[in-house]
């Protein structure tokens, strides 16, 4: 049986869903049937075939009446901004990239009549691509706690790609350790909520200055997000973010104290034992001399850089690569495809 998706948002995230759908085999047991932006459907369709960061589109991309045709399969095109009015064909997993809200209240519009049990239009299921409200039914880091998701669950969120990169970090060297702090900061790539040149920003002074001049200090939650997943690091955790311009992957740098003894080998050992335990993409590890390019279009949700581990004086740090749109994405359909599999 095919797991029928449609996608709120075609941005980076639900392009790069998309594409990713089509990409490596990924597409068994799973089909994008409907896309929604506020953007038209030639513009759409010109975003799917081109892409500055990750090339072209790996095969065929028409046009025809509105909808795209891509190796056969029809894909509806919506252009609703307001999903209580969205009129989604019968869907199994809405994925909700627009980053337009993250609340439940309007996460639950895209459910339509599947919404105290009916049948006919709307999705089962919502997928955010962000942390959203603490009220959603479930947040998961693929790898982490997916097996843990409630088969009842109707919203759910996919934390944030900083998350799904730290996360199984820390947990293996916590489990091996026992973190007892850590400062965290994530160096991110620009986002399309920054301007090319400087621009207003609703809510953020910096976010009002150049993406591609500067290195920006932004706030983040990414502590509170980790302790979502991860209780037990509660109270432990400092994080702060800065974007810097490039255009697409992110690191993260990370000092660590331990509550038992480990040097930088220790955690090195760490790293590569357990990654061969968790599932493909989710941890790797690299000792070759990379840069942040050489990342880009990686599907693994964290790449340590082994030759970047340091310890001075009790602290041990940690220098770990992430492509925030690719490998999201993947753990996007890693989410959906799990999903699918356990049905209730
Ligand atoms: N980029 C990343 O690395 C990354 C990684 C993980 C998670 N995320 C999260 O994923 C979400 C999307 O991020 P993104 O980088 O993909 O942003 P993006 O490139 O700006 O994409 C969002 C898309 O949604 C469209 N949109 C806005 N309001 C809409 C609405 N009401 N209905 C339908 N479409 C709407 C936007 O159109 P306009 O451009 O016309 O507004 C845009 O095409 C955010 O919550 C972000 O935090 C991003």
């Amino acid at each position: 049986m095919t797991l029928r998706v449609a996608i709120n948002g075609y941005g980076r995230i639900g392009r790069c869903v998309l594409r990713a759908a089509y990409e490596a085999g990924r597409r068994n047991g799973l089909r994008v049937v409907a896309v929604n932006d506020i953007a038209d459907p030639a513009t759409m369709a010109h975003l799917t075939r081109y892409d500055s960061t990750h090339g072209r589109f790996p095969g065929e991309v028409e046009l025809v009446d509105g909808n795209l045709h891509i190796e056969g399969d029809v894909i509806e095109l919506l252009n609703e901004p307001d999903v209580a009015a969205l009129r989604w064909p019968e869907v199994d997993l809405v994925m909700e990239c627009s980053g337009a809200f993250h609340d439940v209240v309007t996460a639950r519009q895209h459910l339509g009549s599947f919404e105290g049990g009916g049948v006919g239009r709307g999705a089962k299921r919502v997928l955010f691509s962000q942390p959203a409200q603490s009220d959603v039914d479930f947040t998961i880091v693929y790898g982490v706690n997916h097996e843990n998701i409630p088969l009842d669950a109707k919203v759910l969120s996919n934390a944030s790609c900083t998350t799904n990169c730290i996360v199984p970090v820390l947990k293996v060297l916590d489990d091996a350790y026992g973190v007892e702090a850590g400062a965290i900061t994530t160096i991110h790539s620009a986002m399309n909520d920054q301007p090319v040149i400087d621009s207003f920003h609703h809510s953020d002074l910096r976010k009002t200055r150049s993406a591609m001049q500067s290195i920006i200090p932004v706030d983040t939650a990414l502590a509170k997000g980790i302790t979502r997943i991860l209780p037990g690091l509660a109270g432990k955790l400092e994080a702060r973010a800065i974007r810097v311009p490039t255009v697409n992957v992110s690191a993260m740098d990370i000092s660590l104290r331990f509550a038992r003894a480990a040097d930088a080998a220790a955690v090195n050992d760490a790293i590569i034992r357990e990654s061969r335990n968790l599932p493909v993409n989710v941890l790797g590890y690299t000792r070759e001399p990379l840069a942040s390019c050489d990342i880009n279009h990686d599907p693994r949700s964290a790449v340590v850089d082994l030759e970047q581990t340091r310890e001075i004086a009790g602290l041990v740090k940690v220098f770990v690569w992430f492509d925030n749109e690719w490998a999201y994405a993947n753990r996007m359909l890693d989410v959906a495809q799990y999903l699918h599999t356990h049905r209730p």
